[in-house]
């Protein structure tokens, strides 16, 4: 992902969450220098991630997969991706947070690897309040 992308990754963004990351958020991301990839299939844009390396751990921050585009093994694609690219960099753990209310995400991380070892409270924006964070974690 480079400053040329985030006008469409903004805006996919917003067709994914109802809390969407802003335009600022991700040029934040590359601006510190995270990580950040986008799925591309005949220059159609069908995914991306940031991901972020404190030492050992790499902390995935987002990965998403268009509405269109989901159900396919795109994420799963991304994601062993991300795996990958981690494991070079001599990561020895994956984490992320996921809201407690997107039970199809925790499933498709259970599904690969990873375990819940905690709660954030109040991490989310919520649409009354807000919303704790499920963190899980995948060893490398
Ligand atoms: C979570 C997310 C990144 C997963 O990406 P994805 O491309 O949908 O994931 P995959 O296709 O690899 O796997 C998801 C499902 O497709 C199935 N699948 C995998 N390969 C498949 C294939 N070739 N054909 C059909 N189905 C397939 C998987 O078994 C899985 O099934 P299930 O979840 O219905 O039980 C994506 O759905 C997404 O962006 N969701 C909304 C945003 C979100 O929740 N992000 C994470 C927030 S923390």
């Amino acid at each position: 992902m480079t400053d040329a992308d985030l006008d469409a990754v903004a805006e996919a963004e917003r067709h994914i969450y109802a809390f969407p990351w802003t335009r600022g958020n991700f040029a934040d991301s590359l601006a510190a220098g995270h990580g950040a990839w986008l799925a591309r299939e005949d220059d159609r844009m069908t995914g991306y991630a940031v991901m972020m390396q404190a030492l050992d751990e790499v902390h995935l921050l987002n990965i998403s997969v268009l509405p269109e585009a989901q159900g396919a093994g795109r994420g799963s694609a991304l994601l062993g991706h991300l795996f990958d690219l981690a494991r070079m960099r001599a990561a020895t753990r994956m984490l992320l947070e996921v809201r407690p209310g997107n039970v199809s995400g925790q499933g498709f991380y259970q599904r690969h690897g990873f375990v819940e070892i905690g709660r954030r409270r109040d991490y989310y924006p919520a649409h009354e309040g807000r919303e704790d964070a499920i963190v899980m974690v995948c060893e490398l």
